[in-house]
């Protein structure tokens, strides 16, 4: 839909929609850009509360993944006119406050709109100087690839659709979601990293072809060093996989190369639409190692997936896949 904005000439705007950015940037001075971003879905989970502060972590994570720091939201919000709606909505509207109160982030205002389906988000501002933004394009070779947090989402949402889903699974996987990008963000700021995106609905081997084809690099991914939210694996052998999902795996299938030995399980997570993901950091193999201890210090995932391999540049088999 991207593809139909006519092209930009303010050469302000540092950061547009071409290269599939997380966030678009405009330039204010020398020292400082605005970040922005917007985000908003139907809910993910049944508990009010824990959807609004969900809305809210995935609303602030592009902003985190530019390596900005996020300052002002708005919020949106669509639902339906039924007064016995609105006790719900005060909920929601409440785990989001939380969650934004929890970034430091002030709502300063926002629009609804009535609708059928319940749906909400927020845009947000951040801000960063504009020689240190960590944008699509600035992957190299020799970086190694981090991941901060599970992968299933949108398997275990539909598991849990189904009654297939233990609540112990349910709860990690609510938790996960909530769970705000903004330590992983300013710790990866501290460590030195070449860049990173966050996953969401393109899922893993979409949202790294996104940095792939902006940087013109190649990457080799290890599916086994990928963590998956426990269940996912037995969800996905039980056929319970999202449309998005399947989606996801026909459109990026001609970029990648599976090594005969990778799971056809692993081949649909890998692919998995994701709501509030974790960062994937692209990281120069000498920062590897602070960047990973010090996530771990903050009890943060740092699941080493991959690597930004030697080799030339072609629109097909830029993802090397192996068991
Ligand atoms: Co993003
Ligand atoms: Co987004």
């Amino acid at each position: 839909m991207l593809g139909q904005l006519p092209p930009i000439m303010d050469p302000n705007v540092l950061v547009d929609a071409s290269n599939a950015d997380d966030a678009g940037v405009y330039r204010l001075n020398d020292e400082t850009a605005a970040v922005l971003t917007v985000d908003f879905f139907t809910p993910i989970v049944d508990d009010p509360y824990m959807f609004g502060a969900i809305a809210a972590a995935n609303s602030l994570s592009d902003i985190y993944a530019m390596g900005a720091r996020p300052v002002v939201s708005l919020n949106v919000a669509m639902f339906p006119g039924d007064p016995d709606f609105f006790p719900v909505l005060k909920q929601i509207i409440q785990g989001g406050i939380d969650k934004m109160a929890e970034a430091g982030v002030p709502i300063i205002g926002g629009h609804t709109i009535k609708d059928k389906e319940p749906k909400f988000g927020y845009t947000v501002m951040g801000l960063i100087h504009p020689d240190r933004i960590l944008d699509n394009s600035k992957a190299k070779v020799g970086d190694a690839i981090i991941l901060t947090k599970p992968i299933g989402t949108g398997i275990i949402s539909t598991g849990i659709k189904s009654g297939r889903v233990s609540e112990d699974v349910a709860s990690d996987f609510t938790k996960a979601m909530a769970t705000l990008n903004k330590r992983a963000s300013e710790i990866m700021i501290q460590a030195g990293v070449s860049t990173a995106t966050d996953i969401t609905g393109f899922g893993l081997l979409g949202h790294l072809n996104e940095v792939l084809a902006a940087s013109r690099v190649k990457a080799n991914i290890h599916a086994s060093r990928v963590p998956f939210f426990k269940d996912a694996e037995r969800l996905v052998s039980q056929n319970v996989v999202p449309g998005g999902t399947t989606a996801n795996l026909k459109n990026y299938e001609q970029y990648v190369k599976w090594s005969v030995n990778v799971a056809g399980e692993h081949k649909i997570l890998l692919n998995d639409a994701q709501t509030s993901g974790g960062l994937l950091i692209f990281v120069p193999r000498d920062n590897m190692e602070k960047l990973v201890s010090l996530l771990e210090q903050d009890g943060i995932l740092a699941a080493h997936i991959g690597d930004l391999v030697e080799g030339e540049f072609t629109s097909g088999g830029r993802i090397n896949v192996e068991a």
